[in-house]
């Protein structure tokens, strides 16, 4: 089985959106982001495909989850189910190779993949913004911390920011 990874970068509030978009600007997370996720299969909510700036992200299986059965965007898979879009998502991993499924959100699809993720790639940005969207509560102990780096804002981050990975034990 490939395993399915969550990619996230979520504020000390928890808050991990507002608005339909992110609360803050942080480059260097958007750098690590592109890195962990290029070449592997993403599957995101709706609202995060309708987020993205640059759509879709390029190199990259880009899943949508939808309820609306109309739902065509090009350059997206439209999934009505998880298990649908994880099952294509594993076949297209096993046909390229890709190590892993990322699932990159929001907080909906989280909450989908998180009893079933073996890694947490997690951006604890140094930040409390108002929003209205959350990353769900989870049991830490049920995680290893592999890594953890704490930085400083570089020129294009409002704020720092440390970059952990965590590994279900
Ligand atoms: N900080 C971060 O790391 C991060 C990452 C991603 C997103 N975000 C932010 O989070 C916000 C978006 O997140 P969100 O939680 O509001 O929305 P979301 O999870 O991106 O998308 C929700 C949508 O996904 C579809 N969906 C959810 N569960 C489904 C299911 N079981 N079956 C079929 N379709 C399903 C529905 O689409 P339909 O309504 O089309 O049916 C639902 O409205 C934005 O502010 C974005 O910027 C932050």
């Amino acid at each position: 089985m490939i395993p399915l990874s969550i990619v996230v970068a979520r504020a000390r509030n928890g808050v991990i959106g507002r608005n339909g978009d992110l609360p803050w600007r942080l480059r260097s997370d958007l750098k690590r982001f592109k890195q962990i996720t290029m070449g592997k299969p993403c599957i995101m909510g709706r609202k995060t495909w309708d987020s993205l700036p640059l759509r879709p992200l390029p190199g990259r299986l880009n899943l949508v989850l939808t309820r609306d059965s109309s739902f065509e965007a090009a350059g997206a898979v439209a999934c009505e189910s998880f298990f649908e879009a994880v099952e294509i998502a594993a076949e297209q991993a096993e046909e390229e190779g890709a190590e892993e499924i990322c699932v990159i959100g929001g907080a909906a699809l989280f909450e989908l993949a998180l009893p079933r993720a073996k890694r947490l790639y997690i951006t604890e940005v140094d930040a409390e913004p108002e929003g209205e969207v959350l990353f769900p509560a989870f049991d830490e102990s049920a995680w290893i911390e592999a890594a953890s780096e704490q930085h400083e804002a570089g020129e294009a981050d409002d704020h720092g920011f440390a970059f952990r990975l965590l590994e279900r034990r």
